[in-house]
């Protein structure tokens, strides 16, 4: 596992697009998974920023979301499928049939599931796939104890996600306590991974999942395994590690 840290959020956030934007570049039928949260969104900004300039298209890419509350519609504000569409997919030029989300609506999510790995494998795989981590160092929603060989499936949300995921539900709004996400098994198979960290609040995270040795209890623990996986993280995230250099 390798790491780079950035001075600020901004740069290592501008580092990941560029990494995103170049693996288009390199082959525009890339399949790339996405994340959501609060970390990700100046990437995507700058994703969109690229794509107005000219210089990455979506047209040809097919996007796999790591995971959608059980229990949310596409249209309902708070789903991942509506926060995809607001920060990328209204913005670029993805076609609809090959973006694909976890359906939270859907009534057997153990059939859901089984259906999204199948089309995750016929489009041959996650050629890159984006990660952010949650500050319990959970990846995707794989929660402390899930286990490394976990594929897509209905997971049960912990107090501490739900309580960092709750600004983004109005007040009436009912918050879904449980998800369906991308299992650590399925993420662990993506060709290459990247992983954004920032904010002082993931530097224990941070540090667990690179210099901790592999815990069920830091689901970030099990990127140890996969195949090539770069951290990319501001000065914040990195502070709990021993022997960074800050990247120019
Ligand atoms: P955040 O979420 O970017 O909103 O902190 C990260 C995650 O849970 O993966």
């Amino acid at each position: 596992m390798q790491f780079i840290v950035k001075q600020t959020a901004d740069a290592a956030a501008d580092y990941v697009s560029r990494l995103i934007g170049e693996q288009l570049g390199a082959n525009p039928r890339s399949v790339i998974g996405l994340p959501t949260g609060g970390t990700p969104v100046p990437v995507y900004a700058r994703l969109v920023e690229r794509f107005r300039a000219g210089g990455t298209s979506w047209k040809s890419a097919t996007t796999f979301n790591l995971d959608e509350y059980i229990g949310l519609g596409p249209e309902h504000p708070a789903s991942y499928a509506a926060y995809m569409r607001q920060h990328l997919f209204d913005h670029v030029d993805c076609p609809p049939d090959q973006r694909h989300i976890p359906n939270g609506l859907a009534p057997d999510i153990e059939e859901e599931a089984s259906r999204y790995e199948a089309t995750i494998v016929s489009a041959g795989g996650l050629d890159l796939l984006f990660l952010g981590l949650g500050r319990n160092a959970h990846i995707g929603f794989n929660e402390p104890g899930s286990g490394f060989d976990t594929r897509t499936r209905r997971v049960s949300l912990t107090a501490s996600t739900l309580q960092a995921n709750a600004p983004y539900f109005q007040p009436g709004q009912t918050q879904p306590s449980e998800a369906i996400t991308m299992g650590i098994g399925t993420i662990l198979e993506a060709r290459k991974i990247v992983v954004l960290a920032t904010g002082q609040s993931k530097a224990e995270a941070v540090r667990r999942m690179i210099e901790g040795a592999p815990d069920i209890e830091v689901p970030g623990s099990a990127l140890q395994q996969a195949r090539e996986v770069l951290v990319v993280l501001d000065a914040d995230a990195a502070s709990g590690l021993s022997g960074q250099r800050i990247a120019s």
